[in-house]
């Protein structure tokens, strides 16, 4: 892995607005000086993932999750900082030079790479033992649930044997250490016994990126018992909200269409009947980066999810996410069927592709399931049942569409369609605002003033990075400030050296450029820091008159060289602490005289 220089890396940095990029896989609005959109890192329902142009960072209010453009890259496509390097380097016609190797560099795409070697190797094992007379168990129980050998083959489907430690025996002698087996996830190394299996007689379930690499598996119980499913945890080359199992053979399919579904077995039966654009979360409620993920290959999904309350629930849930990452929806009727495994071994692959043809919308689904909510017998209930839909209606921004739908659910629901129009127009003039958005936008976690003084638990590092923030989206706020805060009175440690590269680029004439910061760390967790930093929740509303940040600024500014002053001196020679509290004192003295931010 090539080692490159900073500058090189500035360049390509630079040269890709993050804005442009993060734009392509998450659906972004702008809301003040900021861009925000569902967080493709969690699994969230109001968007609180923000991108900053000015700053060129991200970061998730809800998660933590931040970096700059390089960092997103990295962590959505799963690519070592060479590999998103690369990518953007080429998205922008950069040439990047060939180069020897950091040794930092090549351990952390040495650590990925092992880790995907590990699991390729685990699959083979896997794989072969249960070809093998140990696997016969797990065989029968494939035969069992119809599979075909072609079926075993293409999913690499396994089997993990009685002995708990026979695989880790088997890793260790393929030369991989105790600590990278166990962040492989497949092994804990226990203090006493050595190292244990994680999967052992279970059926195994390899899941595959996009990519076709094997990142993790699934193992089932051969029959009753609990768990039912067991998965591998998240490791650095797994993260279950940004893949889907079957991915890699569904972005081939030339449908038009992704069916999405619940489970291992689901995706296995249906592409075994011939439906090979079949995908499924991974035994987690659908994310938006699931979401983002689908958008790379389609925009239109059929939901086949359980047909049992909480099948309806998932999917109720899953529409919305969909529909924001610009996705539409069809639902699946597998009545009297619970899953398409079930309906593939009853009914068939000509029924599901009837079922298929009589999706329903997922608008007029959600209206039906809202419907039991009613008493449709009562004029009472029929009355708010109509409201609820008329409501549910406004959510429409485009009027073309409101009306199809008015149309559409008085011919289902036998309502005079005129009634119901009148309440939708009736409801819009009553909220005010005319017709609301699809999605009524949602403040994220900003705190204002008010709230952020209050918050005084973790005083010392929040107002340092109150005033990081504030400096990066305010220039002028460092000119304010500089005559009595220096890096020194940040806390030691990765504050203090963001404080000091800020300062030192502000000084050079550089201007504010907190993602360069953020490149200067190599480790997620470091830049999450630095993207936190630059993200500390300061009172949106530009009308918070510059009277009030400047009395904010101003108290911000005492607390931490307070604090700093404090530091100092209980660090100091007891016969200097005279001396020094008297200092302490003038200093604060003549910052309560000063003027903060005094412009108009
Ligand atoms: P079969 O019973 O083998 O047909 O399973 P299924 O694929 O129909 O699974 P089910 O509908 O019960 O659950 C859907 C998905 O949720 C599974 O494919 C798993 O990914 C996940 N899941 C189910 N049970 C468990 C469990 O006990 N633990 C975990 N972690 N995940 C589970
Ligand atoms: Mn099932």
């Amino acid at each position: 892995m090539p080692f490159y220089s900073d500058e090189i890396i500035e360049q390509v940095r630079s040269s890709n607005d993050i804005v442009d990029v993060i734009g392509q896989y998450v659906h972004l609005k702008k809301k003040g000086s900021s861009y925000f959109g569902l967080c493709p890192f969690h699994n969230e329902k109001s968007p609180s993932f923000s991108v900053s142009r000015q700053k060129q960072m991200y970061y998730c209010f809800g998660c933590g999750a931040g970096g700059n453009v390089i960092r997103f890259l990295m962590d959505y496509e799963n690519l070592t900082f060479p590999e998103a390097l690369q990518e953007l380097a080429s998205r922008s016609g950069i040439e990047l030079p060939r180069q020897e190797m950091t040794a930092e560099a090549r351990r952390e795409a040495d650590r990925k790479s092992q880790l995907l070697e590990i699991n390729k190797l685990a699959a083979k094992y896997f794989y072969s033992l249960l070809h093998s007379e140990r696997g016969k168990r797990a065989m029968d129980y494939f035969i069992g649930r119809e599979l075909s050998p072609e079926t075993m083959q293409k999913f690499g489907l396994g089997y993990s044997d009685q002995y708990s430690d026979d695989l880790y025996k088997y890793l260790r002698k393929q030369g991989y250490s105790d600590a990278i087996l166990k962040d492989s996830g497949l092994v804990t190394i226990d203090e006493v016994r050595g190292g244990r299996d994680k999967f052992w007689n279970r059926a195994m379930f390899p899941i595959l990126d996009a990519n076709s690499k094997v990142i993790a598996f699934g193992g089932r119980v051969m029959g009753e018992g609990e768990p039912k499913y067991l998965n591998s945890p998240e490791t650095p080359i797994f993260n279950k909200s940004r893949n889907l199992f079957g991915l890699y053979l569904a972005k081939k399919t030339k449908r038009k269409q992704f069916i999405l579904c619940e489970g291992y077995m689901d995706v296995i039966a249906l592409h075994q009947a011939g439906f090979d654009n079949a995908v499924a979360s991974l035994g987690t409620a659908l994310t938006s980066g699931h979401a983002a993920l689908i958008k790379r290959y389609t925009d239109a999904v059929y939901l086949s999810y359980d047909s049992d309350g909480a099948g309806v629930k998932a999917a109720l849930r899953a529409i919305p996410i969909l529909r924001e990452a610009g996705i539409t929806c069809k639902i699946i009727n597998m009545r009297p069927y619970k899953d398409p495994d079930e309906f593939m071994k009853n009914l068939g692959p000509e029924e599901y592709e009837k079922r298929i043809e009589e999706a329903e919308n997922s608008f007029l689904f959600s209206i039906r399931m809202m419907e039991a909510d009613f008493d449709m017998n009562d004029p009472a209930g029929k009355t708010a049942f109509q409201k609820a839909i008329a409501k549910r209606i406004l959510e429409f921004p485009e009027e073309i569409e409101r009306n199809n739908y008015i149309e559409a659910v008085a011919l289902a629901y036998q309502f005079p369609i005129d009634s119901l129009r009148q309440l939708v127009v009736h409801l819009a003039a009553q909220e005010g605002s005319g017709i609301t958005a699809a999605r009524p936008a949602t403040r994220p976690k900003a705190t204002n003033f008010a709230k952020q003084q209050l918050n005084r638990e973790d005083g010392p590092t929040k107002s340092q990075m109150l005033l990081l923030t504030w400096i990066a989206e305010d220039v002028a706020i460092y000119h304010d400030i500089k005559n009595y805060i220096s890096p020194e009175d940040f806390n030691e440690g990765i504050l203090r050296q963001v404080a000091a590269a800020l300062f030192a680029q502000i000084e050079a004439g550089e201007g504010v450029n907190p993602a360069k910061i953020s490149s200067s760390f190599t480790e997620e967790e470091q830049q999450r820091q630095v993207a936190k930093m630059f993200n500390t929740p300061v009172a949106e509303d530009a009308d918070t008159s510059a009277k009030d940040l400047g009395k904010a600024l101003k108290e911000t500014v005492i607390r931490i060289k307070e604090e700093s002053l404090e530091r100092q001196r209980k660090a100091a020679d007891p016969s200097q602490q005279m001396k020094l509290l008297r200092e302490q004192k003038d200093i604060i003295a003549s910052l309560k005289k000063h003027d903060f931010y005094h412009r108009s």
